[in-house]
């Protein structure tokens, strides 16, 4: 009885989690998808594999803006497309540039509509 009590809740939870994540834009899907796969490893939140404070695209934008804007790209909601595909496409400090063939202009696109999601 006091097992059920505790699986209930968790199942309706999984339930609404699950149906929230199929009513997402498919673009802004893909952009989730992108993201965490190409540019996560470097801009996430968390701290590192070895051990640092900080991953190391979110470590130097954290040091470059010292507050005024925070250093974890997905709390940022001033990258709209545009602007995101200039840093990409050129590269920007320690980040290399990332070709069409590697990361399409929709994908940048849709990266951007993720970022531009409310955090
Ligand atoms: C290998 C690590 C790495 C990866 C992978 C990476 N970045 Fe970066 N990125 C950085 C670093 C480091 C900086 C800071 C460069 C600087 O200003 O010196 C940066 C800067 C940026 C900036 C500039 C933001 C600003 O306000 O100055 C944007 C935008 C950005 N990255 C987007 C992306 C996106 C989108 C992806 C995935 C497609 C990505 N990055 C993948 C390391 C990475």
């Amino acid at each position: 009885m006091k097992y059920l009590a505790i699986a209930l809740p968790l199942s309706a939870l999984a339930l609404t989690a699950s149906v929230s994540a199929q009513d997402e834009d498919p673009q802004v899907a893909h952009g989730r998808q992108v993201f965490e796969h190409m540019c996560a490893p470097c801009h996430g939140q968390g701290p590192g594999d070895d051990g640092s404070e900080m991953l190391p695209g979110t470590a130097a934008l954290t040091e470059k803006y010292a507050g005024s804007r925070p250093g974890a790209l997905e709390l940022r909601n001033d990258l709209p497309a545009p602007v995101l595909s200039l840093f990409v496409r050129r590269g920007v400090g320690a980040m290399s540039p990332f070709r069409a063939s590697e990361l399409s202009d929709e994908d940048i696109a849709a990266i951007a509509a993720y970022l531009a999601e409310p955090d």
